[in-house]
């Protein structure tokens, strides 16, 4: 058994997907379902015995206290965060109660699991915290991919709440002992993608006729990398990562944001052509700039390669080309996340612990 937290968002949705398909072992999902979360992803695995899922939150001591008693996981594999950064320049607190606050509850928690265990599962037991490449901060046009040793330079509240925990993990390593793992990866796309992010806003703006707001110039590079090829890299730290080490997760491609709004339209006039004609890139409005927007990262993936072996498996070009297709055949996905009626299904299908 392996406990994940925020099972039911874009990555940790599509790794208890990934899991289950890979593996026998069941899987404990402990999700708050705040906004970002949604039960509808996991639609698939519902009735699945080997997956429990558990409404509650990470800073919840006692209940995370409770559900390790009870289920004895020899893992717990950390993606419950407050993720968007438009979101943590509006209103922090969330990001620091969760991402900061929350985090440590957890880290509490294990510790005290990890020393009552004995001999084989002490030795096996590892906590691997997902974390990001912005908490290195922005990179200049010219300088080399962030590496492991790339100090911290966090500028968001996001950022900044995410190298706090990723501090907090490192320090319980150091001072205690804990089997701890990190890794910070580049922008995820892909299915399941909540529609406040770049890529599935552009697809589902598109679609609806709506503006394509780009930040700025659209001249802000992000290093992107397939949530699938973030699953099994997540999977190999887990199985072979060395203990206390960290590993840049990323996909080999740094693009500019407005190259990625004119291909997401490329494809949408070649997959769905609008009924005018037209390109889609009509659509494409330039708006005010992101406060303290990051110029640009990329990630340096060597490590995880050369140590574990760990290469992604999409390109850029068939990532996207499988992520727009995505979107087109689940257009009711997203209109119960546009509807709101995809908070139904708490109710609905799970009883609360
Ligand atoms: P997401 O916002 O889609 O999902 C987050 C999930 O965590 C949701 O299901 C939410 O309900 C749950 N959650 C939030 N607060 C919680 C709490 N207090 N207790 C329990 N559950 C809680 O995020 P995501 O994009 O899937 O990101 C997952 C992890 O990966 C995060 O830690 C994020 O910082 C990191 N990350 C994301 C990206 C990316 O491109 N999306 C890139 C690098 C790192
Ligand atoms: O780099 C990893 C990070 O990637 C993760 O840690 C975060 O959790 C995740 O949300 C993502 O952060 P970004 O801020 O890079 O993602 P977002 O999709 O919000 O924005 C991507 C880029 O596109 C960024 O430069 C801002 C720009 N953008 C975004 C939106 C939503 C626009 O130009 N227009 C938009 O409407």
């Amino acid at each position: 058994m392996i406990l994940i937290t925020g099972g039911a968002g874009f990555i940790g949705g599509n790794f208890v997907l990934d899991w289950l398909a890979q593996h026998n072992e069941p899987i404990l999902n402990l999700d708050k379902l705040t906004y970002a979360g949604n039960l509808e992803t996991l639609a698939a695995v519902q009735d699945d015995p080997r997956h429990i899922f558990v409404q509650g939150d990470i800073g919840d001591a006692q209940l995370v206290s409770r559900l390790l008693a009870e289920h004895q996981p020899r893992a717990i594999l950390n993606f419950a965060a407050e993720s968007h950064v438009d979101r943590s320049i509006h209103g922090p607190e969330d990001f620091i109660q969760t991402n900061i606050v929350g985090t440590f509850h957890l880290l509490e928690c294990a510790r005290a699991y990890y020393n009552g265990l004995q001999g084989q599962a002490k030795e096996a037991f590892r906590f691997l915290h997902v974390s990001t490449d912005e908490v290195y901060g922005t990179l200049a046009p010219d300088a080399p991919a962030f590496t492991e040793q790339h100090r911290y330079e966090p500028n968001s509240p996001y950022s900044a709440s995410k190298a706090a925990s990723d501090h907090l993990v490192r320090a319980y390593h150091h001072t205690y002992g804990l089997p701890v793992l990190t890794t910070n990866c580049s922008n995820n796309y892909g299915p399941y993608h909540f529609p406040e992010k770049l890529i599935p806003l552009m697809i589902v703006n598109a679609l609806a006729g709506k503006p394509l707001p780009v930040y700025g110039d659209g001249m802000q590079v992000r290093d992107w990398l397939y949530v699938k090829d973030h699953c099994s890299a997540i999977r190999r730290v887990l199985e072979a990562g060395q203990l206390g080490e960290t590993y840049n997760v990323g996909g080999w491609n740094e693009k500019p944001n407005i190259d990625i709004v004119h291909t997401i339209c490329r494809l949408l006039d070649q997959l769905r052509p609008r009924a005018d004609g037209r390109s889609y890139a009509e659509q494409i409005t330039h708006v005010t700039d992101r406060p303290g927007h990051d110029r640009r990262y990329a990630i340096d993936a060597h490590k995880i390669e050369r140590e574990l072996g760990w290469k992604p498996v999409e390109t850029f070009d068939t990532g996207i080309a499988k992520t727009v297709q995505w979107y087109l055949d689940h257009p009711q996905w997203v209109a119960n996340v546009q509807s709101g009626a995809y908070r139904e299904w708490v109710s609905k299908q799970y009883t609360q612990e």
